[in-house]
């Protein structure tokens, strides 16, 4: 989709489909006054008729027969005013690039409702977002070859080539974590995010050391080795590192992801209703991978660590045994309780080794529990820090991303909920808080700097479309981390 930007009378512009918006309970805008007065009043005949007030997704369209330099106008309500946000805004464009492909238009202009450059940004966004389809594994997909469009003109706008190009590169990585979150997980192996961690870590500045199963077993992260031990697919411990190539780094920043790329519970084995999911148990990795796909391409003044822990969770005759003691990558030891709790145990080694790192701040991303869906429902991640300051700024590089985050406590009461009478901890917390006590599990391997832990088990997967969220893998994560890194330069 090639993206542009155009300022000029309205009813010249050329294009299959154009795309106006108002906002609920307004006036028609005075691009919409001049499209109606070439159509001889017929846009307004239709909104009239239809009971148009500019509530969000209402949808008007007429054909324009030759009247104006565009086929076809689209007029689509904004909401109320005060309300449009960042997802408001991306809502509307993909709903208007939705519009044109199901016309199987070619090319569309968005006459943008703001001139604020910021939302610029997020409808190109929401473009980009909004016509994602995961068909890679379909030989017939059922809106291909339309499924494309050629171009797309933000009309009204004048916001510099590397604003268009910033949201070029953030949406395809958004788009990037998605895909790796819908493949199964035949598909989508270890194996496969050490070709991709190779493929981001040829852009300047990187550098990769990918650990298979040998050397993890040889270096002694005995976590990712417990739980990797049933599978016969092998294990990779990969760190991707970002060092700009010029001038001081203004932050370090670790970012450690969850790539389990199927969690079938272990011998502590899922019922058949809770496995079918579980090719997902990789979206925290899916979105260290996106974040770093960005930083390959944008280049940003701040060091960036993408450290993923991959592996399968299986149930082989070598498998981990509920009451097996692990001896961590940290030298902690582990009483297995139930090996449904793998998350942990790969995470802990990845956090060890981060912290090894001594950065300003680490990031862990996991879908590491169904508490936390119980306990917020499926939009929210659960954010978790020992660092206010940290806390809040991941807060506001959430809401500046228009992603759902809600702080939980780390309840200094459930750390005993680990206490073993065998080993250091167990990775089993009591019957009540099983997201946070997961989370105290992992400050156990955090070391001494700030630390922050996102839940994202329910926000990773949509259950159906819905404005620029396609249904499947939403790449839950990647703008909020990517906003979070800017933050700091
Ligand atoms: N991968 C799951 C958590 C999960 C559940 C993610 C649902 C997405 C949707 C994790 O490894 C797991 O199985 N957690 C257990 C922990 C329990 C055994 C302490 C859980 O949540 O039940
Ligand atoms: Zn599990
Ligand atoms: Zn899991």
């Amino acid at each position: 989709m090639q993206l542009s930007q155009w300022t000029g009378d309205i009813t010249t512009f050329e294009g299959d489909v154009l795309v106006l918006g108002r906002f609920e309970d307004s006036q028609a805008s005075s691009a919409e006054t001049s499209v109606d007065e070439a159509l001889g009043g017929a846009l307004t005949a239709a909104t009239q008729r239809l009971l148009f007030k500019g509530k969000p997704r209402q949808t008007v369209a007429v054909d324009t027969l030759g009247r104006l330099g565009a086929g076809r106008i689209v007029l689509l309500g904004l909401g109320k005013e005060e309300q449009l946000g960042v997802s408001g805004l991306r809502d509307f464009a993909a709903l208007a690039v939705n519009a044109a492909l199901s016309g199987r238009y070619k090319s569309l202009g968005v006459i943008a409702p703001t001139s604020n450059p910021n939302d610029a940004m997020q409808l190109a966004l929401g473009a980009e977002l909004g016509t994602y389809r995961f068909n890679d594994l379909q030989n017939e997909p059922e809106d291909a070859p339309y499924a494309s469009i050629d171009a797309l003109t933000l009309i009204g706008t004048d916001v510099g080539e590397s604003v268009l190009e910033a949201a070029n590169a953030i949406a395809s990585s958004v788009n990037l974590a998605r895909t790796l979150t819908n493949e199964p997980a035949n598909v989508c192996t270890p194996e496969r995010f050490e070709a991709l961690a190779r493929e981001i870590s040829s852009a300047p500045g990187f550098e990769l050391t990918v650990l298979d199963r040998a050397e993890i077993i040889a270096r002694g992260m005995g976590g990712i080795q417990g739980v990797s031990r049933g599978a016969t697919r092998e294990p990779r411990f990969i760190h991707m590192s970002y060092t700009p190539t010029s001038g001081e780094p203004a932050a370090e920043i670790a970012l450690v992801g969850k790539g389990l790329t199927f969690d079938s519970g272990g011998l502590s084995i899922k019922p058949a209703k809770g496995m079918e999911d579980m090719y997902i148990d990789m979206a925290g990795a899916a979105a260290v991978f996106g974040a770093m796909s960005i930083v390959a391409r944008l280049q940003p003044n701040v060091a960036v660590h993408g450290i993923v822990g991959a592996c399968e969770n299986m149930t082989g005759p070598d498998a981990y045994r509920p009451s097996d003691v692990l001896t961590m990558y940290s030298g902690k030891t582990v009483e297995v309780l139930n090996t449904d709790a793998e998350g942990r145990l790969v995470l802990a080694d990845c956090l060890h080794h981060a912290a090894s790192l001594k950065p300003d701040c680490i990031i862990d991303l996991a879908t590491l529990t169904g508490a936390c869906v119980v306990a917020l429902g499926p939009n929210y991640a659960g954010l978790f820090s020992d660092n206010d300051e940290l806390a809040e700024r991941l807060l506001t590089a959430a809401e500046g991303a228009g992603e759902s985050l809600w702080r939980m406590p780390l309840d200094p009461k459930l750390c005993e909920a680990l206490n073993s009478k065998r080993a250091d901890i167990t990775n089993l917390g009591g019957r009540y808080g099983g997201a946070i006590t997961a989370a105290h599990f992992l400050h156990h391997f955090k070391g001494e700097g700030p630390w922050a832990h996102m839940d994202i088990a329910g926000p990773v997967l949509a259950a159906k479309d819905d404005g620029y969220i396609r249904a499947g893998g939403t790449g839950y994560a990647v703008m909020t981390l990517w906003s979070f890194i800017e933050s700091n330069g």
